[in-house]
């Protein structure tokens, strides 16, 4: 089976000591998970070297970075690069998340760079794709999830390809409180598989994980995570809240 994760995505919010707090108050709940689930706190830069050493007795828990620079290291102040995750234990990396595709003017071509450079380092990308609601309503959202999938993904072999998270995020459905019906996520999740078993074959898309993104809440993901091709979540707002994002985590298949 492929693997069902519950992420997390901080995104720029909470204190590091707030930070820590969450922490502690989802893991004291303990939930162990099988080898088939997997939980990953995206947390920020500052956090990340806490946040690691909060999970290290824990089985099946990650943390990643929300972003990480499409450059080899060197003179560019203020980015990060793979290699200084990577120096520090850090396993999976978002990329193309589209907060950083709006507001930094991330595109197809620079996330194939950042997905390279993660794989460069075995760092897993959680690659981020979904539409806006204007091209949702113009019924052309498959045709463009598809080009984000081909331009950022479709230089990688097969083998690379397996190693990736994908998630759905439809930009109309992050920070509204309106989520994805379940037939509108699987829908689209079986869209996305469907475009990477024809490219690579189904052994392979069957192997992706592919998480909804936008409004998951405790009270709706059990229902989006029953879709069949709907393995997990990546969650904002609701992971910032203990026992939300406990109910999420057990919401896994
Ligand atoms: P919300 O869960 O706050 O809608 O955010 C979704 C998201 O962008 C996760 O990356």
């Amino acid at each position: 089976m492929r693997k069902q994760i519950a992420a997390a995505n901080w995104k720029m919010n909470l204190t590091f000591q707030q930070g820590e707090k969450l922490l502690d108050d989802i893991l004291i709940a303990n939930i162990q998970l099988s080898n088939d689930c997997q939980v990953i706190f995206a947390v920020p830069f500052p956090y990340l070297i806490m946040a690691k050493s909060e999970i290290e007795e824990e089985k099946n828990y990650a943390v990643a970075a929300q972003n990480c620079s499409d450059q080899k290291p060197g003179a560019y102040t203020g980015e990060v690069s793979v290699e200084m995750l990577s120096s520090i234990g850090i396993s999976h990396c978002i990329i193309g998340h589209s907060e950083r595709r709006e507001y930094y003017h991330e595109t197809n071509s620079i996330l194939a760079a950042k997905v390279d450079r993660c794989l460069e380092m075995n760092i897993t990308p959680i690659f981020c794709c979904g539409e806006s609601l204007k091209i949702r309503e113009s019924g052309s959202q498959d045709d463009f999830v598809r080009l984000q999938l081909e331009e950022s993904l479709f230089h990688l072999g097969p083998d690379s390809l397996k190693k990736i998270i994908i998630a759905y995020e439809p930009i109309w459905a992050i920070g509204t409180g309106k989520t994805a019906t379940t037939a509108q996520a699987q829908e689209m999740h079986a869209f996305i598989r469907s475009v990477l078993s024809n490219k690579y074959g189904s052994e392979v898309a069957e192997s992706i994980s592919i998480l909804y993104g936008g409004s998951v809440k405790a009270n709706n993901a059990k229902e989006l995570f029953s879709c069949p091709d709907v393995d997990g979540g990546l969650v904002g707002g609701a992971s910032l809240v203990a026992s939300e994002f406990i109910q999420i985590i057990r919401s896994l298949k």
